[in-house]
Order: C-alpha cells, then structure tokens, then sequence
C-alpha cells in the first residue's frame, strides 16, 4: 500500500507541470450521444423556487413506505443470507411467480412458450432488447414522437431510427406497413400503447390487432413497452399487444417505478423462450442479476398487500391532478390545445402556429417553470414542432396552478 502511495506521488510530481493528460478515446457507439434533455432539466431542480412539470415522476405520496420498511425489517430478520446473497439472472423464483400471475390477472400475457425476467428497470429491457437485436447501423422502427430513453438505448447500439407518424388512436398503419416491409427490414417496431410518453395517447384495439398482424406479415418483431398501463384514469381498458401473440413476435416490457417505486429499479419482460435465452446472457454481461432485496420486496407487496386498491388509489391522485390541470388549461390558456389522455403522467400540448415552441419554453423556464419541448422526443429534433410536454402527476396542485398561470403569462406576452 505504501509503495502505490509513493509510487503515485512520484508520478503525479512527474506529470504535475499538466504537460499531459489521460484523453479518452470514446467509442464509435457512445461519441455524439446527447444525455437526456430531461435529465438535464431535472438537474435544475435544485432551484426550490422551480416548479417542474418536465419530468415523469410518479406522486410521491404514493410510495409504499410503510409496507416497504416492514417487509424489508422481517426479510433482514428472518432470511439476511436470501436477501443479501448471489441470486440467479432470471430472477428470484418466488417472486417471479408472484409477477407471472400479476401480469396475467386480467390479459394472458404470458403464454405457455414464453418466460419471464425481472430487470433493473424497464430502461435495461430496452437496451438488452437491442443488444440481442440490433447490429451497428441496423434499422429500428419507432413511434414518432416517443420516450427519448428508449430511442438513447437504440442509439447506444449503432442503431438508425425511423421514426412512424402517431394519428389520435396510434401509429399511422400505412406508414407502418411501409417501414415494415422496406429493405432494409427494422429488426424491431418500438411502440408504447398505453398513454404513450410523451403524447399521452393510446392505441385503440384494432390498431393492436392490425399492428400485430403487420408484425406477423412482415416478421417484424414488437417491442411493447407499457411501464403506464396499469395508470388508467377513464375509458375502458384495451388488452395489451402481447396477449394477441400466438407467434412469439411480442416482447413485452413492463415496470414497478410507477405503481410502487422508481427508486426499488424493478421491472419485467416477457418474451418467446429462445429470445430470452440471449437477454439472459445479456443481463449476465451487464449486472448478473436484479437486486435482490427489490424482489423480495416486490414479491411480498404482491402477495401480502392489496395491489389493485394500491393502484386504484394512485389512479385517483392522478386522476385528480389531470383533471385539475385540464380545468385550469382551458380556463387560462385557451390557446393551447393537448391531448386528453386516458392515463398515465402527461398531457401532450400544441402551441398555436405563431408562437414558437422553444422560445416559449425558454421563457417559461425564466419564470421558473419546466416542460420539455416536444422535438425532444423527435427522431430527428430539428423538425419544426409546435409540441410540449407536460407532467401532472409529480406537481402539487397548487403548484400546477401557479405553472398553468405562468403559460398564460408567457402566452399573453408572446401574443402581443
Ligand atoms: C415509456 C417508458 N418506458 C420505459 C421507462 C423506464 O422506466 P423504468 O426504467 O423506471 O422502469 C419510462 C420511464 O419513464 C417510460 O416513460
């Protein structure tokens, strides 16, 4: 240890004049990746005076603290070595089984020839997805807009976008039917069906079944990610994509960060048995395996505690909150119209033509407001967008108040 120590001193004495420098060769892949604009925004938050409708964050009175703090006591007390120790890739058994009979209470969602694996988050599905999937330079067939994480992870990879068109019921399917059967061919179509991030719109159930079946047509894989499906606020529930697959196209992802936490990184994918034999080496060669102490966790509010009440508690708050904000859009800033959604976190706004979107933006972020502008979740940003994106379930209402009265502020000024 000593003579590291010395060693290093001598050679920081050597180097000191900073006549050198260590310059890192960053990657083909990772050189030109931009970090995420809302995780860039999310870094203001520091600043208490600003109120964020920017992130995606779910109500955090909403958390299950309580029961998390007691499963978590009993578990330490009753079984330190099972929590703490070495788990296998695929997830620990029992609580696999508890997520295996929650994702199939309503839909079968997962069949007979499929498996299922609990992640670190949904984000990891994504990257793993394309780490089995994609070559450098591939093509990927993405809604357009969507999540921005999903398209970082397809570029991480060496991937090339093409981003399809949304209409009010989902994915525009003569666009689609177009992407699917050019050449080269994607090697998968990314969709988000359930109140979708960021436009908070949801494919109706014909398009789901039409989607799947251009997915069989033209052997296109489905990437259906649905982190927001159990958030429905009105409407009447459409089964997910993945419960049509009788051909093993679909691989679906879904997620614990908006139903329990963010923060326990847990979440599940469940695709045909051979995809997941390589997403099991994938996450072999990424983090061997998910936190231990989040399963358990997780397999204990599912079997031990009343989720559906759970969640329809969290519907409620975000029912409320949205509701609130649409009441107070239409009252003070007329002007803007949005997508009214069904579910989820984000209302979807459209800015009159005149006035531009980032100056707009801009000037909200001056008064201390945050949204994030629409051409963030563009294939290709620099294409004219009138779009915003705003979140109603991690503000206060009284602090979505105050953000809605700070458009209509920015709009009145800009209107001038
Ligand atoms: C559409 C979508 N997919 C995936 C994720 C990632 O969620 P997590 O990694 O927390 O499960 C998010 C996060 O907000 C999202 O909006």
């Amino acid at each position: 240890m000593t003579t590291v120590m010395r060693r290093s001193t001598r050679m920081a004495q050597e180097f000191d004049e900073g006549e050198w420098y260590m310059e890192f060769q960053i990657s083909n892949r990772m050189r030109g990746m931009k970090p995420s604009i809302i995780r860039e925004i999310l870094k203001q938050m520091s600043d208490p005076e600003l109120i964020s409708f920017a992130g995606g964050n779910p109500a955090a009175d909403s958390f299950p603290a309580a029961d998390i703090a007691r499963f978590s006591a009993e578990l330490l007390e009753n079984d330190p070595v099972g929590v703490l120790q070495y788990s296998v890739t695929e997830g620990v058994p029992a609580a696999r089984e508890a997520v295996r009979k929650f994702a199939n209470r309503h839909d079968e969602v997962v069949k007979d020839n499929d498996d299922l694996i609990l992640v670190s988050g949904s984000q990891q599905i994504l990257d793993f997805v394309t780490k089995c999937l994609c070559n450098e330079g591939d093509v990927v067939a993405v809604e357009n807009p969507a999540f921005l994480g999903a398209f970082l992870s397809f570029r991480c990879y060496g991937a090339k976008l093409v981003g399809v068109s949304m209409e009010e019921d989902g994915v525009d399917l003569t666009e689609l039917e177009k992407v699917f059967s050019a050449n080269p061919k994607p090697r998968f179509f990314y969709c988000i069906p359930n109140f979708q991030n960021p436009t908070g719109r949801t494919m109706s159930a014909e398009k789901r079944k039409a989607v799947y079946e251009l997915s069989v047509k033209y052997g296109v894989p489905i990437l259906e990610d649905d982190p927001y499906g159990e958030l429905r606020i009105s409407g009447q529930p459409v089964a997910p994509i993945k419960s049509l697959d009788i051909t093993g196209n679909v691989i679906y992802a879904a997620s614990f960060s908006k139903i329990m936490c963010p923060g326990m990184r847990l979440a599940y994918c469940v695709c045909d048995k051979a995809l997941m034999k390589s997403l099991v080496i994938a996450k072999q060669g990424s983090d061997v395996h998910t936190n231990v102490w989040s399963q358990r966790i997780c397999a204990q509010l599912l079997t031990r505690t009343d989720m559906d009440r759970h969640i329809e508690e969290i519907r409620q708050i975000y029912r409320e909150k949205a509701e609130y904000m649409m009441r107070l859009l239409d009252e003070k800033c007329p002007q803007i119209r949005y997508v009214r959604p069904e579910g989820g976190m984000f209302l979807w706004g459209t800015l009159p033509d005149g006035i531009d979107m980032q100056e707009f933006v801009k000037r909200c972020l001056e008064r201390k407001l945050a949204v994030v502008p629409g051409n963030a979740f563009l294939v290709d940003e620099t294409q004219p967008c009138q779009n915003f994106r705003m979140n109603f379930s991690t503000p206060t209402k009284a602090n979505i108040e105050k953000g809605v009265e700070i458009m209509a502020a920015v709009l009145a000024e800009m209107d001038r």
